[in-house]
């Protein structure tokens, strides 16, 4: 497998938690180049921008409040098979469901307060890299 790339983003209640450090250490462990990382405070309409996909759904309103509450982390990552293995590690969108030892079973709240966000796939995780990093923090691969 290639290497790939995927956004991550440490959502407002880890930031609130003080789990940025060790949610970025285990990134690190589990082989994650951090190619790009900068600390942000959304506005509604970024955070709305951001998870526009969602825009019909009935959470849509809270998500958008939550993700633009307070500051956020946001990483553009890089390793062999990105997007699986970063799902993996951060686990279930529910905590309650995640399994042991991951992300979001061990620093998420609940299913709407759930620590991280990982891209669901190359097309997407491109698009979230251009959302946050100009081509000159992050370069777009070749
Ligand atoms: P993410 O995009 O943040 O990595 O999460 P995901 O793929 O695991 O889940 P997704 O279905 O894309 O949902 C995006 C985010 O919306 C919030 N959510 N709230 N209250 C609810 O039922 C509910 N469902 C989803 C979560 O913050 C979820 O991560
Ligand atoms: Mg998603």
């Amino acid at each position: 497998m290639a290497k790939q790339r995927t956004l991550s983003i440490i959502k407002p209640d880890a930031m609130e938690a003080g789990h940025a450090g060790a949610m970025i250490a285990r990134l690190e462990a589990e082989g994650f180049a951090v190619l790009g990382m900068k600390r942000l405070h959304l506005t509604r309409p970024q955070a709305e921008g951001f998870y526009a996909v969602h825009r019909e759904r009935s959470f849509f309103g809270e998500l958008v409040e939550f993700m633009s509450r307070g500051p956020i982390v946001v990483m553009a990552l890089e390793r062999e098979d990105a997007i699986a293995k970063y799902r993996e590690v951060i686990g279930a969108t529910d905590p309650g469901k995640a399994a042991e030892g991951t992300l979001r079973k061990l620093y998420g709240k609940n299913v709407g307060e759930n620590a991280a966000h990982g891209s669901d796939a190359p097309e997407t995780a491109s698009g979230e890299i251009a959302y946050f990093f100009t081509g000159y923090e992050v370069r777009p691969t070749a």
